[in-house]
């Protein structure tokens, strides 16, 4: 064992999966200094806590941004989210630095997927509404009108970024029949695409063609508030619209006019701006609206399996080796 003063000081922004704390600690060369809470650090206390870290094992409600890496001072080589999604982390200004970066993709597709799923399944069924009319007396008979939505079979289904994710829900849509899958992006992706025979098409044709839109692409300058006024104006009255990438790609302003006016069907957000979201927030005074609290890749192995993942991202740069998933800056 060496001594304190030898080992790598190492900052934990929060309470983590306890597989994920003991691949850190069994590994002997960090001295952990830890958040130890469910809630976010404090800017404060993460300023505090960084200063002269070598690693940063942090998540995406931490901003780690320019005066963070001050604070952080010259120590600093690897900053390890538990997450896939980087625009919580100014990337600019940690490539200036030389620091590496460590994120969990892969491992969190099947239950980002399964959740988008269902979470497309509630939304287009219902599932909320009805079961609060369950509770509240609304059900007095079977009705041949009531709580009617839209169905998968024969649909057309648009994926906003055929990435891991986005592939990984259209395979699982796909056995409910849909009938034909259109994708967006910077460019086409053949090789996804071949797998759910999707058709390439620009944003606006997407809009205008399927019956379920979801966004499942990257948050960066260019996909804020992607998803606006003008978008929804090319939607379907029928349509559903789904979100589980950022809120940001989304503007909720503009979601809710949509959604009040009828202009759209009904939207399904895992995902908003800010989170929480306020309970006071428009968007919760929606029928049409269900939203979940960024729940995406929140099954007890997934989560524990990105903690782990994260730490050894980080001890890898901290030992100055290969990472089992770096980004590339
Ligand atoms: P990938 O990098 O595999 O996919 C990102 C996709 O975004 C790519 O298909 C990319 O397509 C697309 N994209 C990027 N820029 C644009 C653009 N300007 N217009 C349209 N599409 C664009 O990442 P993952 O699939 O692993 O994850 C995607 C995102 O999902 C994460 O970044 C994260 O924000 C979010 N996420 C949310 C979770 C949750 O809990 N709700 C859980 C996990 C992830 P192309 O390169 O062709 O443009
Ligand atoms: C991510 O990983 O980016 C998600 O938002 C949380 O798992």
């Amino acid at each position: 064992m060496k001594a304190a003063q030898q080992l790598m000081k190492v900052f934990v922004t929060r309470r983590i999966p306890k597989d994920g704390l003991q691949a850190l600690s069994e590994s002997g060369i960090c001295n952990i200094q830890q958040w130890d809470s469910d809630e976010p650090v404090p800017k404060e206390e993460l300023l505090k806590g960084v200063i002269g870290a070598h690693g940063l094992y942090c998540m995406l409600s931490d901003k780690i941004d320019h005066e963070v890496l001050q604070a952080a001072g010259p120590n600093l080589k690897v900053i390890s989210t538990l997450s896939v999604g980087f625009d919580h982390l100014s990337i600019d200004e940690i490539k200036k630095r030389g620091i590496r970066v460590g994120y969990t993709p892969d491992v969190l597709t099947d239950a980002t997927a399964e959740l988008t799923v269902a979470l497309l399944l509630a939304t287009s069924r219902r599932l909320m509404e009805a079961t609060e009319e369950v509770k509240n007396g609304g059900w007095t008979t079977w009705k041949p009108l009531w709580m009617c939505g839209y169905g998968l079979s024969g649909s057309t289904v648009g994926i906003v970024g055929l990435g891991r994710i986005g592939l990984a829900i259209a395979q699982r849509l796909k056995p409910f029949g849909v009938k034909k899958f259109v994708y967006t992006g910077r460019q086409p992706r053949p090789e996804a695409a071949a797998q759910i025979q999707g058709e390439y098409v620009p944003l606006n044709k997407l809009a205008e063609e399927s019956d379920f839109v979801v966004i499942s692409c990257s948050f960066s300058p260019e996909t804020k508030d992607m998803c606006n006024a003008d978008l929804f104006s090319k939607m379907k009255k029928t349509a559903i619209f789904i979100n589980t990438s950022r809120g940001a790609v989304v503007n909720q302003d503009d979601l809710y006019q949509a959604l009040s006016a009828g202009q759209i069907a009904a939207a399904g957000l895992d995902v908003t701006v800010p989170e929480p979201l306020p309970t006071d927030h428009p968007l919760l005074s929606l029928k049409n609206c269900v939203i979940l609290p960024h729940i995406g890749s929140a099954t007890y192995a997934t989560r524990n399996t990105m903690s782990v993942l994260t730490a050894n991202n980080l001890l890898a740069g901290l030992k100055g080796e290969q990472m089992p998933s770096e980004l590339k800056l």
